[in-house]
């Protein structure tokens, strides 16, 4: 397709500033830029910019700004929800964080790490752990989404259980507004009571509000204790008793407690290289739960062997396998990573990112998989996710051998049965993933009066031209 121009003299003073590599038009160099994780959106842009520091970032925006240019924020592109797909318009610049790489420092006294957006999460993971010290979060896409991302969509992931969102890790936030001035809020305090929360709002608002460009993150210290442990179950609310039993010996040693269905078992298992099931036979559900602690004695250990060994006598577990090395430790979590891989490679899929209160999960599963069932005959109801979160991906994937767009063309007539018995049950129908392009139909019934209005009104009164990320997260008024 071809490309939109930028207005030559934007082009001409963007290429000063951000050099010939930091301004990207050849559609071979942006295509990659404009389609989504999921494939499910294939955008044009005018050009990538990759600026290389705060000051490139702030002038290169104030450019697009004075050009009345839309800017589609993007770090690792890892997105369940087209959030960081430009739409097929090509008049928007996508801003790729991805040159703004350095980790700054690593603070021991206050366990921070000061660290520029475009660095992965991976990255600031090793460089926390190379210094024995721990970055508590982590989710499968970690070797691609970075910092910037990570705090936009205040991901959740596999600790979450144990340390909270990304909002809970950012004690500091630097971010370009979308006119091009920067916002240092930079402060490394933990108590600090002045004026409006602008880092907290900042955080999750999925680039449009402004583009993050540095922040401080909570570390604590690296575990120096670990057990994890693979379980076999009978049903959702096997896995919750599991919980309940793992959280009334000790709620800060649950370090991830992560639910897999057989159904979405099977697909990884079939699926992916090297994944085999390491229990005796097939379950209904799994659980992989892992405990850890900066202590370095073996109570963990008996604290696993302790409530897993209740568990089987008591029939809660049926099977289960405890990592004895880091080798295994590591396979038992590719299991459960490979999960989304697993799901992408049997075909399109609808994915519903809900999250409900714990006791109601049970409930939810039954009612939501009977209404699919019922729905579209033969569908693979595939759900997983951070059950100790109460955040279930009941994800849905297409009958085998069926039509990927005819199924993919019935995704709303899916998401808003689930939706339903979700709001039902006092749930949400995004827990980490976001609103993006893909969710923000719902945000009128969800999300609608005083919510919505307020939303609007601060969109509105940051960024008054609509520039920034539009058609994200706020459906059009
Ligand atoms: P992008 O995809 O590039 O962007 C995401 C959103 O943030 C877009 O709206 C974009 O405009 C905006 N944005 C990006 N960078 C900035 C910035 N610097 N400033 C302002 N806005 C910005 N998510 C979870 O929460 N938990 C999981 O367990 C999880 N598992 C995943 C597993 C897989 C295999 C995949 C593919 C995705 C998973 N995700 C998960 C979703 C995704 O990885 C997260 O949303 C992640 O935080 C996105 O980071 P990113 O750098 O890739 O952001
Ligand atoms: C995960 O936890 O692996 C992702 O958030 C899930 C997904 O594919 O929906
Ligand atoms: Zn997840």
């Amino acid at each position: 397709m071809p490309q939109t121009p930028l207005p030559p003299a934007l082009h001409d003073a963007l290429v000063q500033l951000l050099g010939p590599s930091g301004v990207l038009t050849n559609p071979a160099d942006t295509e990659a830029f404009c389609v989504d994780w999921r494939a499910l959106y294939h955008g044009r842009c005018a050009a990538v910019l990759r600026p290389a520091n705060t000051e490139e970032c702030a002038k290169a925006i104030a450019l697009c700004h004075a050009h009345n240019v839309p800017m589609v924020p993007q770090g690792g592109n890892t997105s369940m929800v087209g959030g960081a797909t430009p739409d097929s318009s090509g008049h928007a610049v996508v801003i790729s964080t991805t040159r703004m790489n350095q980790i700054h420092s690593i603070d021991h006294a206050d366990l921070t790490m000061t660290v520029d957006a475009g660095v992965t999460l991976k990255a600031a993971q090793d460089a926390a752990s190379a210094q024995g010290l721990l970055l508590p979060l982590s989710i499968s896409s970690e070797g691609s989404a970075d910092i910037g991302g990570i705090l936009a969509t205040n991901a959740g992931g596999n600790n979450t259980v144990r340390y909270g969102n990304a909002r809970e890790l950012a004690l500091g936030l630097e971010a370009v507004l979308p006119d091009g001035s920067v916002l240092n809020l930079m402060r490394k305090l933990r108590k600090d009571n002045t004026g409006y929360a602008l880092r907290q709002l900042l955080v999750g608002s999925e680039g449009t509000l402004g583009i993050i460009t540095q922040a401080v993150i909570q570390l604590q210290p690296a575990p120096r204790s670990r057990e994890t442990a693979l379980c076999a179950v009978e049903s959702p609310k096997g896995a919750l008793d599991l919980f309940a039993a793992f959280r009334k010996q000790d709620p800060s040693a649950i370090h991830a407690f992560e639910y897999m269905s057989g159904t979405s078992m099977a697909l990884v298992n079939s699926l992916i290289e090297g994944a085999a099931l390491p229990l005796e036979a097939p379950a209904p559900a799994y659980v992989l739960v892992e405990l850890a602690s900066p202590r370095a004695d073996d109570s963990l250990r008996t604290l696993m062997e302790y409530v897993l060994g209740t568990a089987l006598e008591d029939g809660l577990v049926t099977d289960a396998v405890l990592a004895e090395s880091e080798s295994q430790r590591q396979g038992l979590w590719m299991i459960r990573e490979e999960h989304a891989e697993a799901q992408k490679r049997a075909g399109a899929s609808v994915k519903n990112d809900v999250s409900v209160p714990l006791a109601a999960i049970p409930t939810f599963i039954e009612e939501a998989t009977k209404a699919c069932e019922a729905l579209i005959p033969g569908i693979r109801v595939a759900p997983f996710g951070h059950i100790g979160d109460g955040n279930i991906h009941f994800n849905l994937v297409q009958p085998e051998g069926a039509d990927a767009a005819a199924f993919l063309a019935q995704d709303h007539a899916m998401m808003d049965a689930v939706a339903e018995i979700v709001r039902k049950l006092g749930g949400s129908f995004s827990a980490e993933h976001g609103v993006g392009q893909l969710k923000t139909y719902m945000m009128p019934s969800w999300r609608g009066g005083a919510e919505l209005q307020t939303m609007r009104r601060i969109k509105a009164a940051l960024d008054p031209q609509n520039l920034m990320n539009p058609g994200k997260v706020l459906p059009p008024a």
